[in-house]
């Protein structure tokens, strides 16, 4: 299995507190983590670590994070060949996790909104040998859109978890991918759809469907998946856990998705194992440090794998 992810790293700022500051405010946090993080690296590293060759292409800074997401991305066996430099900062998430795991993230996009369509073009012979090319939008969109054209180009399906939600994505521009992976709140602003009740989800979903997109799977946190495709609604149950917290966990999910689909073409079963993923990803503290390996994961989940 060959993925490529075009997208974004950053460092993650983690506070645990036990509530959200007022405005005006100031609390104290009485926990704080620091780790390597960002929806691209992050997906990249959790198909990685299920054993997955993934070739990423993003953007450092020149600051003093750099060196040490290089580093990581090498640890959890990934090419640097496309992991490019650039002058100013690195991309960095300030993240507040509070006593019911609830999480609030800012990004600073940093070097990564300098990731551009010319660095493609530039790596355009190793994503040709990719099954998959992931997407998300912590980049530029004008380079999402070139990813998913070279991908459309080349024949290699496409994946776009249309995260951070934004509201300039242009759905037709984007009608071309294989599967879209919005969250709820996601599914609400790209389909201008309200999302309080599983009908109202499913409806949503459709305007996705409509434009002709092939496969909308709707993450629906602990309550599992929704996927809409040509062969009709599947609801893929979630796994009851006791979550720690939940940053990152859909990164878990797609990254072991693109991990199982990219080896066996199975949607529905890849959608059912990357629930159990992220379930586990949730009972550890932080991003990719609540990523299990491939043996772990198999001793944890022995018999559901
Ligand atoms: O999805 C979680 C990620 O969102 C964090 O790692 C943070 O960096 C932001 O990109």
């Amino acid at each position: 299995m060959k993925i490529a992810v075009i997208g974004s790293n950053n460092v993650d700022l983690i506070s645990y507190i036990h509530r959200m500051p007022a405005v005006g405010e100031t609390i104290e946090a009485p926990d704080f983590r620091l780790g390597c993080g960002g929806k691209g690296a992050n997906q990249a590293v959790a198909a990685s670590r299920l054993g997955s060759e993934v070739l990423m292409v993003t953007r450092v800074g020149n600051d003093l994070f750099a060196e040490n997401t290089v580093a990581n991305f090498k640890e959890n066996g990934i090419d640097d060949k496309y992991i490019l430099r650039t002058e100013g900062s690195s991309g960095v998430a300030p993240i507040f996790v509070d006593e019911k795991s609830n999480n609030s993230i800012i990004i600073i996009k940093g070097a990564n909104a300098l990731l551009s369509p010319a660095d493609l073009d530039n790596a355009r012979d190793d994503i040709a040998t990719c099954q998959l090319i992931v997407l998300q939008l912590e980049i530029s969109l004008e380079t999402v859109y070139a990813a998913i054209d070279l991908g459309k180009e080349l024949g290699i399906p496409v994946l776009l978890n249309p995260a951070p939600a934004a509201p300039e994505l242009s759905l037709e521009r984007v009608r071309t991918v294989d599967f879209i992976m919005p969250n709820e709140t996601e599914l609400e602003l790209l389909s201008g759809m309200p999302v309080e009740s599983i009908e109202d989800i499913k409806n949503a979903a459709h305007v996705l469907r409509d434009v002709g997109i092939a496969n909308v799977i709707v993450t629906l946190g602990a309550r599992g998946v929704l996927w809409i495709s040509e062969h009709g609604e599947q609801i893929i149950e979630g796994n009851a856990v006791d979550a720690l917290d939940t940053t990152g966990a859909g990164d878990a999910f797609i990254g072991c998705f693109s991990h199982y689909w990219a080896k066996t073409g199975d949607v529905a079963e890849s959608l059912r194992i990357a629930n159990l993923y992220a379930g586990d990803s949730v009972t550890k503290y932080g991003t990719q440090t609540s990523y299990a390996t491939a043996s772990e994961f198999e001793e944890k989940f022995a018999g559901q794998l």
